[in-house]
């Protein structure tokens, strides 16, 4: 495997219960890759920040109560990413929509996972709504950040066909244990420089995404 590129560290933001921070701490213990710095939580009782704690990893409850404004709290975010020397900004389950100039700051630098197959199903509830819906496929998406909602360029997506029988928490864990395999992978081709967005287009080793890869139950079609 080859070394990575020295672009500093990696910080994840999280709210919630941090499975996919876990995953990615796991990734980093294998591969010695996938540094993660630094985890902030905008919730005092994220379980993502005893994971980071239990990690050895430096942890750090934001408290949007200590801002007046939306905006002065993320920009409070950027500043503190920025003094920690952070390269990549990895967003895992953080329930918060950012700012657009804090977005901007971290153009081709901030990944994100969503819970559909995007472009379908942006926003939340994103299970039942597949549910509802009665659709065939479902699963999860790692996205280049831009300032519009899950509105960005697509790298890799994780597809599974609903099974009559699915119920929405069954449903939920099987796309969260695809969502644990193919966020590390993406974070590692960043780190790797195989990973990158210009002008709102993702490339992969050189090459224009045109459609994000895809990862199916037996997780064989990627490449790295
Ligand atoms: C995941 O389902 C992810 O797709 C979404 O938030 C959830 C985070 O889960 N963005 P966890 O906190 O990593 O377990």
């Amino acid at each position: 495997m080859s070394a990575p590129e020295a672009k500093g560290g990696v910080a994840v933001l999280a709210s919630g219960e941090g499975t996919n921070l876990q995953a990615l701490i796991d990734a980093a213990a294998r591969d010695g890759l996938s540094r993660i710095e630094l985890v902030v939580s905008d919730r005092g009782e994220a379980q993502a920040l005893v994971r980071a704690r239990t990690a050895g990893i430096p942890a750090i409850h934001l408290s949007p109560a200590n801002w007046s404004t939306r905006a002065a709290y993320d920009q409070a975010l950027a500043d503190l990413l920025a003094e920690r020397g952070i390269a990549l900004v990895v967003l895992a389950g953080f329930m918060r929509i950012l700012d657009a100039d804090v977005v901007r700051r971290f153009a081709g630098r901030m990944l994100n996972i969503h819970p559909s197959l995007l472009p379908r199903h942006r926003g939340l509830r994103t299970h039942r709504r597949a549910l509802e819906a009665g659709d065939r496929l479902h699963g999860s998406t790692v996205h280049f950040v831009v300032p519009e909602l899950d509105a960005g360029p697509a790298i890799l997506q994780y597809r599974i066909a609903i099974q009559p029988w699915d119920t929405l928490t069954g449903l939920a864990e099987r796309v969260r244990h695809g969502e644990h395999f193919i966020y590390p992978l993406a974070v590692r081709w960043w780190l790797q420089g195989r990973l990158s967005c210009t002008d709102g287009q993702a490339h992969l080793d050189g090459k224009p995404l045109v459609a994000p890869l895809v990862a199916t139950r037996d997780m064989a079609p990627i490449p790295g």
